[in-house]
């Protein structure tokens, strides 16, 4: 029988530690990529490829982010009196999001651990999981893309993108082979974990969107910690490359690292250039600067 995919998760309970001092009391998944959290437009992208249901994981000192997309009546009370009803929409809009619910993660034990605390929430359905700092710019939703490919295929999808030379080894990195008839698709035989480039399998690099089928919970349970005593998502993909398909996909669109200072300051350019509030006035105090 196929199933839909209706939920997607987001890991948002580590601690941020690229991101000190900004990070100390803030989730790095509140900090404003121009003006929008960055968990924000992971959201939308999620809602936009038509999941219904929005799972957070969340842990002490997180709760910024259960107040963001709660309703605000003082705000929304003093933006109604000042009459500020376009700010007032845009305020109104971010606690409408759809059903949210939070589960915590008690210790940062790494990003297999903190899936597997959505296990109950999720229960016996294929569902996505979104990492808030990739914030990915397309014209259709990375997820969206994802989602039509898991109702062809009906088995788990990793994102993969093109990574060339010594950068590779920042990632997880898949092996595998092209599938006939299906030029976004790579059937995946392994992953190496931040590979030297000479022992690099691919140049397809694993970043922050995943469509899971429901087993991965019990290969979660019975991983080892692994690199950095963490108990790894990859980890827990590579136990279910024995029993079932896993695909690569490579998605449409661009892919920004805000979880990182230089990823971050490149999708500040990016994104304010595409505004026609911001971008004409931005372009032109970039072209003013003597680089
Ligand atoms: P990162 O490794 O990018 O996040 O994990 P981090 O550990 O918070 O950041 P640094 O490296 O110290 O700067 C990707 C996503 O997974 C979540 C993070 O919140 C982030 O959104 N995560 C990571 C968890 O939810 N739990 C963990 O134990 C680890």
């Amino acid at each position: 029988m196929k199933q839909k995919v209706r939920k997607a998760v987001f890991p948002a309970a580590g601690l941020g530690t690229r991101f000190l001092p900004a990070t100390k009391a803030i989730p790095k998944e509140m900090l404003a990529l121009v003006d929008k959290p960055i968990i924000q437009y992971g959201v939308e992208e999620a809602l936009a490829a038509g999941i219904e249901e929005i799972i957070i994981v969340t842990a002490r000192g997180k709760s910024a982010i259960e107040d963001h997309f709660d309703t605000s009546f003082e705000l929304e009370a003093s933006l109604e009196k000042k009459g500020k009803g376009e700010l007032l929409d845009l305020v109104r809009q971010v606690s409408a999001m759809g059903r949210l619910a939070y589960v915590r993660q008690s210790e940062a034990r790494g990003l297999g651990h903190a899936v597997l605390q959505a296990k109950d929430l999720v229960g016996d359905e294929p569902f996505a999981v979104l990492l808030p700092d990739d914030v990915i710019d397309a014209e259709t939703p990375c997820i969206h893309q994802m989602v039509e490919a898991y109702n062809d295929v009906q088995a788990s999808i990793l994102a993969t993108m093109v990574v060339e030379g010594p950068a590779i080894s920042a990632y997880g990195v898949l092996d595998g082979k092209p599938v006939d008839g299906k030029p976004k698709l790579f059937e995946v035989s392994g992953m190496v974990e931040k590979p030297k480039l000479e022992e690099a399998p691919s140049k397809n690099a694993i970043i922050g969107r995943y469509i899971l089928t429901p087993a991965i919970f019990a290969k979660l349970e019975t991983i080892e910690p692994g690199a950095g005593g963490e108990l790894q998502l990859t980890d827990g993909i590579k136990a279910l490359l024995g029993e079932e398909s896993v695909y690569g996909f490579s998605f449409d669109g661009v892919r920004h690292d805000a979880g990182d200072k230089q990823g971050m300051l490149q999708a500040m350019v990016d994104f304010t250039l595409k505004r026609d509030d911001l971008g004409p006035k931005f372009r032109e105090y970039l072209k003013g600067l003597s680089l």
